[in-house]
């Protein structure tokens, strides 16, 4: 048998059962779930979702299942023009989106990036939102839209429990972001006193978006089966369209509402426990918020690179890699970028890459290591792929189990750079979830900056629905009000 694992052509030039193949080979198998586990994992996950929409269970529950309000996915006669924030990644965006419901088509009309620097990642709460205002109010200016209030969709891509479409209450800090003092706090008055500390301009009717319900909305505008929205980026989680009658934290018994799992919590009660290697305790332990997001961590693009390095670094230590020399590089944090990896399981391009990064990280490596190298990121971000298959199985297992269908067919929008980059990452997960979800088919449909269009598309359906419904506020409101349990 070839040394490690059946499904990598990546043929060793070590004899199979030698020792080095096979030491290698305990540090990398823990990371390799079969289907059996992977089964195990999403009935685990199914379990959380329950808890996590339960009326008295939700408060402890792991995986928070956060009602959105949006109850409605776009019906193609949505239109106007619109301002988006986008929050959540490595930068911040501002535009400027216009919404045709002649071509049924969102144009982006302008945008303009700013960068958060990381000390405002974990800095002042004030300092963050002055800066996020003062590059509204820099691109209100530069599009001659001083003076205009126009409507403004928010994608904020932490969770945050929605009291009403515009008041989001931040739940904790996610991904980099550590600022004392949000927690707890509603952002739109965050974002709001910023804007009236400069005084320069005003901002209309605010709507708090996900950037997985923005992914949803924006690919439900060109297909309307589209009910999942999923990321697979900094960070990882989902969100679905659920039967009211299940979402027991609101009143109410009829329709849908989607639903922002932050399945990145999944684990953070313990119950990962068995699959997390010595690798992922280690990102996890010395991240800056140890014990939060289990599960993404063994996912997204923002510790991927730090499960290779970790796993890089023992091997070299225990002189399985790099001649066993004691390299402070592999020492560095953050030193093994995630997009590394996908350059180095590029098909035909891959073995040179891993050459061109070992020899720039300044690593003495010879053939055998550059294979080994390629071996450990197909293993770390193939098991990405599948923990993502199982989740995204467990959720469409569960709205066609909702529905009573003996086939559910339903369209996935999906958004992050991972999944978007990486040459395998799609294919491996959706093999993984046919081989989960036998009866359902999926659709993935890639969305066209979900963060940014889909946050005017959540804003233009929630004005459809006041133009059609006026009342419709209220009722939002007074949904709202009779939270239950709150
Ligand atoms: C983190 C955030 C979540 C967001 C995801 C993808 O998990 O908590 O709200 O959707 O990252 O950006």
């Amino acid at each position: 048998p070839p040394c490690l694992s059946p499904s990598l052509s990546l043929s060793l030039p070590v004899s199979p059962s030698s020792p080095s193949c096979l030491t290698t080979s305990l540090h990398v198998s823990p990371l390799r779930l079969s289907l059996d586990k992977l089964r195990d994992v999403s009935s685990r996950l199914h379990k959380g979702l329950v808890q996590g929409l339960g009326k008295h269970s939700h408060h402890r529950a792991a995986v928070k299942m956060l009602p959105t309000f949006v109850r409605a996915t776009p019906d193609g006669t949505e239109k106007g023009d619109f301002l988006a924030l986008d929050l959540g990644g490595t930068n911040f965006r501002v535009l400027h989106v216009r919404v045709l419901q002649a071509e049924q088509k969102v144009v982006k009309m302008d945008s303009q990036i700013c960068v958060v620097p990381k000390d405002m990642m974990t800095g002042a709460t004030q300092q963050l939102f002055d800066h996020i205002a003062s590059c509204l109010g820099d691109f209100i200016a530069s599009q001659e839209l001083k003076g205009q209030t126009l409507p403004l969709g928010f994608t904020f891509s932490f969770p945050c429990e929605q009291k009403e479409i515009d008041k989001s209450i931040l739940i904790r800090w996610t991904k980099g972001f550590n600022c004392p003092g949000v927690e707890g706090r509603d952002v739109v008055t965050l974002l709001r006193d910023a804007v009236r500390r400069r005084g320069d301009y005003d901002i209309g009717s605010v709507a708090m978006v996900n950037d997985t319900v923005g992914t949803m909305m924006s690919c439900g505008y060109k297909d309307q089966s589209c009910e999942i929205g999923m990321i697979i980026g900094t960070g990882t989680n989902a969100c679905y369209m659920e039967e009211m009658k299940n979402v027991k934290r609101v009143e109410g018994e009829d329709g849908r509402m989607c639903i922002n799992t932050e399945w990145g919590g999944f684990g953070d009660d313990g119950s990962l426990r068995d699959i997390q290697t010595e690798f992922d305790q280690m990102v996890d332990k010395t991240s800056i918020n140890p014990g939060v997001h289990i599960f993404e961590k063994m996912i997204s693009g923002m510790y991927l690179g730090e499960i290779v390095r970790l796993l890089l670094l023992r091997l070299s230590e225990e002189k399985l890699l790099f001649k066993g020399q004691k390299s402070e590089v592999l020492q560095t944090p953050e030193i093994f970028q995630t997009k590394f990896i996908s350059e180095i399981e590029e098909e035909d391009t891959g073995l040179d890459n891993a050459r061109r990064i070992l020899t720039q990280l300044d690593l003495q490596w010879d053939e055998a290591d550059v294979r080994v190298v390629r071996l450990v990121c197909d293993t770390v971000s193939s098991r990405s792929a599948r923990l993502c298959a199982a989740a995204l199985a467990t959720i469409a297992n569960k709205m066609r189990l909702n529905r009573g269908l003996d086939r559910l067919q339903t369209t996935v929008g999906v958004d992050g750079t991972v999944y978007r980059k990486h040459p395998n990452f799609s294919e491996e997960l959706q093999l993984t979830v046919r081989l989960l979800a036998p009866e359902c088919s999926i659709t993935f449909l890639v969305s066209e900056d979900g963060s940014g269009k889909g946050a005017a598309m959540v804003t233009a359906v929630a004005q459809r629905l006041c133009v059609l419904f006026p009342c419709l506020h209220f009722l939002i409101k007074s949904y709202m009000s009779d939270l239950k349990n709150e």
